[in-house]
């Protein structure tokens, strides 16, 4: 292990690699606004909190006489051959966690310098053709928050799917914000409303909605953008969201294995299994407690898992459990606050080096091994 035997020799990490210490000087790095916005969640953080703290009644027990010299993390997702199960989840108005305004390029460079896919955000603060030349090789996925006006959702998907992302992901539980109480007390929390949402901006369909071009007048367009938010989507809609692409579609935000089965039905290729991290409902259960439902429900198609990922540790719990791939939230974006795009990327690595590792001592070599050996609920 690389990082690990650089410490030994006097190599200490610049970028914290544990989350506890990443936080703390992240926090004093941030601006209060900002860092309301990405550490907050809703209500007194309920569930914020259980995401996390749910991964401790998880163990794994490990396997000895295994030779794992060698270890593959490698996986499948839509046809795609990844080189570890990780991904970052998609984080909008990632710009404003640098200084330079850029936050979703330094998120897609990350994901270029580590392989790690980067989901990215319809809140860009750059527009996604952009974010998706950042990203290389590594291939990304559009998250995709559906705009009321069907057209413009359709012709962000064309645009996705030009850029070529490989999967569509339809975000489900953020047609209206949740109840945060610490962005309300931020003094300078309005200033959040600034931030210039350029997959909007750029956009041929809202652009002709929209008197004036809104380079001439941005605060029009951002009053415009608040009313184009929040399509309330039903089971109704499935057959046009399917209707959109022929790319993989995935559906963001499920916990319940019914909610899992029905989209399965209505013609969904994967399930993302995640609460949010606790950023929109309060009082919901641990999006990893209901992961195995979830799997179970899904039938055999992907789920992809986020909520509460701190370390590798959690990120193997969660394939232990069914998950076909692993999405970490805040603590890329609190690596890119401290260091930019080598910020997020040495917090990505820290975080697949102690899987790697945490594989190795367990005696599992391949992830199928880790699915075969389970987790058991304490
Ligand atoms: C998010 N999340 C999110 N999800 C999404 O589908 N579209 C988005 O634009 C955003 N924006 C966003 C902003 C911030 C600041 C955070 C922290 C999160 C949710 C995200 O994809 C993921 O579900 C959570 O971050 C997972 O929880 P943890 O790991 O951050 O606790």
């Amino acid at each position: 292990n690389a990082i690990y035997g650089a410490g030994l020799s006097g190599i200490l990490p610049t970028i914290p690699v544990d989350f506890p210490t990443l936080e703390k000087r992240a926090q004093a790095a941030l601006p209060p606004h900002v860092l309301s916005y990405v550490q907050g969640g809703c209500g007194d953080e309920w569930t914020q909190d259980s995401n996390a703290a749910a991964f401790r009644h998880w163990g794994m027990v490990p396997r000895m006489m295994v030779d794992c010299t060698r270890r593959d993390l490698s996986t499948e997702l839509f046809g795609l051959t990844l080189k570890s199960p990780l991904f970052m989840a998609p984080i909008g108005v990632n710009g404003i966690m640098t200084a330079d305004q850029h936050g979703d390029l330094a998120a897609a460079r990350a994901s270029a310098l580590t392989s790690v896919p980067y989901c990215s955000s319809t809140l860009s603060n750059d527009p996604l053709e952009t974010v998706a030349e950042a990203q290389g090789d590594t291939p990304g996925f559009f998250q995709l928050y559906t705009p009321r006006d069907k057209a413009l959702a359709e012709s962000l998907v064309r645009r996705a799917e030009a850029a070529g992302y490989k999967a569509i992901v339809v975000t489900l539980d953020t047609w209206v914000t949740g109840w945060r109480p610490r962005d309300l007390n931020t003094a300078n929390f309005p200033q959040l409303r600034g931030a210039v949402l350029m997959n909007y901006f750029s956009d041929p369909v809202f652009r002709a909605s929209l008197p004036k071009p809104p380079e001439e007048d941005p605060a029009a367009a951002i009053r415009a953008w608040a009313g184009v938010f929040g399509k309330v989507l039903t089971w109704d809609d499935m057959p046009w969201l399917r209707s959109m692409t022929k790319l993989p579609l995935v559906l963001k935000g499920i916990c319940h294995p019914d909610d899992a089965r029905r989209a399965i039905d209505s013609g969904a290729d994967a399930i993302y299994c995640s609460n949010h991290g606790g950023r929109q409902a309060n009082g919901g259960i641990a999006a990893i407690d209901m992961l195995p439902d979830v799997v179970e429900a899904a039938g055999g198609k992907p789920v992809l898992f986020d909520s509460g990922i701190r370390s590798g540790t959690d990120v193997i719990k969660a394939i232990a459990l069914g998950a076909a791939a692993v999405g970490v939230g805040r603590p890329y974006a609190y690596g890119m606050a401290l260091g930019g795009a080598e910020g997020a990327a040495a917090v990505l690595r820290a975080i697949l080096a102690e899987a790697d590792l945490l594989m190795a001592v367990n005696g599992y070599p391949t992830l199928a091994a880790v699915r075969a050996a389970g987790a058991r609920r304490l």
